[in-house]
């Protein structure tokens, strides 16, 4: 049976989440696809684990319970450094899987991360949406040139097939791209809606949740979905940068705002927008009629309508959450260990 060598580099929730699917997937993928997945190495941000002929599933559920900053702790597996080129020569990986925090100033580390990956000849799958965002057509440059791919499925609604789905539309121009791309934004707008409560007590449920971060700045200030339209904006071919994209704070939103649109048969949504031909795009504060479709969309559900020559396309899923990426980043594992092409275009 073919084996396809894999890395993890980042491992948080989704890290972790994208270990314990492998695990308990193994088999079922051994049998629908003829390949064997082999986890070869795992990093976080204090050190390394390497087993050369990949762990054991029950070793990899293992792993899992190490505390956080932990991989350090998995003897007799464990370094207590984080070295690449190290991790490279001892285990030699066909899959390299970033899943480290995003950094939309630097990209790093995942940037430098893919690059490596790449330069010594490993498809790269990515969650982290930094590198895609900043350096998207270097990182495809030096993939094509090496016939590696480099996917990315999971950083757009992650448990909705989106991109795979846009890159299919090979004839179709698409016009415009407009959505609700992050869901601790359009959580805390369905609270204010349904409970009439201000943007603060929102937020801090949304925190209590586990839905928003300590610091929720990426999501409240539109980076997250900034970042999400300039994905999809390389994938249909029309590149935008995130400074392109203009954005305005959800924290501008009160209480009386969403009443009064309430009162006029209106909601408001935090939407994204990408006119391609004008290329107009922001992320900003919207009222849209009771009607529209995207007003049914609440909670921490996601959308996209996409508008071609041809008509509109509609999807309505869930976005992140550790997992549904740890599956979309499965997926293009399996995509690439089974020698389908198409993960860039
Ligand atoms: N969570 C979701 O639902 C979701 C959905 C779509 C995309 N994403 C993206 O997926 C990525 C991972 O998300 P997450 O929720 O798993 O984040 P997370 O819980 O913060 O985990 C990040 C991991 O990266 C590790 N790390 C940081 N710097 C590193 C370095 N230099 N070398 C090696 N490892 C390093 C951290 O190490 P320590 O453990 O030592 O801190 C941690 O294990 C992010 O880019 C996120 O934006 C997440």
């Amino acid at each position: 049976m073919k084996i396809a060598k894999i890395i993890i580099i980042g491992f948080g929730n989704v890290g972790r989440a994208f270990a314990r699917t492998i695990a308990l997937k193994k088999k079922f993928v051994e049998s629908r696809y003829g390949v064997s997945l082999s986890v070869v190495g795992v990093a976080d941000s204090k050190g390394m684990a390497l087993k050369s002929d990949g762990f054991s599933e029950y070793e990899l559920l293992k792993l899992c319970e190490v505390p956080r900053s932990g991989v350090n702790l998995f003897s007799p597996y464990a370094y207590n450094y984080v070295d690449l080129k190290y991790m490279y020569d001892m285990v030699q990986p066909d899959i390299h899987v970033e899943l480290t925090p995003a950094n939309y100033v630097t990209g790093e580390p995942g940037l430098t991360n893919i690059m490596f990956a790449l330069t010594r000849g490993a498809h790269v799958v990515t969650a982290n949406k930094a590198p895609i965002v900043l350096k998207y057509k270097e990182l495809l440059e030096i993939a094509k040139k090496r016939s590696l791919q480099l996917r990315f499925r999971s950083t757009v609604m992650g448990g909705t097939p989106l991109i795979d789905t846009i890159m299919s539309l090979r004839s179709e121009e698409i016009e415009k791209i407009e959505g609700i791309l992050n869901a601790t934004t359009n959580f805390i707008l369905t609270e204010m809606h349904d409970k009439l409560i201000d943007f603060e007590e929102a937020l801090k449920k949304a925190q209590i949740m586990g839905l928003a971060e300590a610091d929720p700045s990426l999501d409240i200030d539109g980076i997250d979905a900034a970042a999400k339209l300039v994905i999809l904006s390389h994938v249909i071919g029309c590149s935008i940068s995130l400074d392109e994209v203009k954005r305005e704070s959800l924290s501008k939103i009160k209480l009386r705002d969403v009443v009064e649109a309430i009162k006029e048969g209106f909601v408001i949504k935090y939407l994204a927008y990408f006119d391609v031909r004008r290329r107009e795009t922001y992320v900003r504060i919207v009222k849209i009629p009771k009607t529209d479709v995207f007003a049914q969309v609440n909670g921490s559900l996601n959308a996209v309508r996409i508008k071609t020559d041809v008509g509109e396309i509609l999807f309505v899923g869930k976005g992140g959450g550790g997992l549904e990426t740890a599956h979309s980043v499965l997926d293009d594992v399996i995509a690439i260990a089974i020698g389908s092409e198409g993960g860039m275009r």
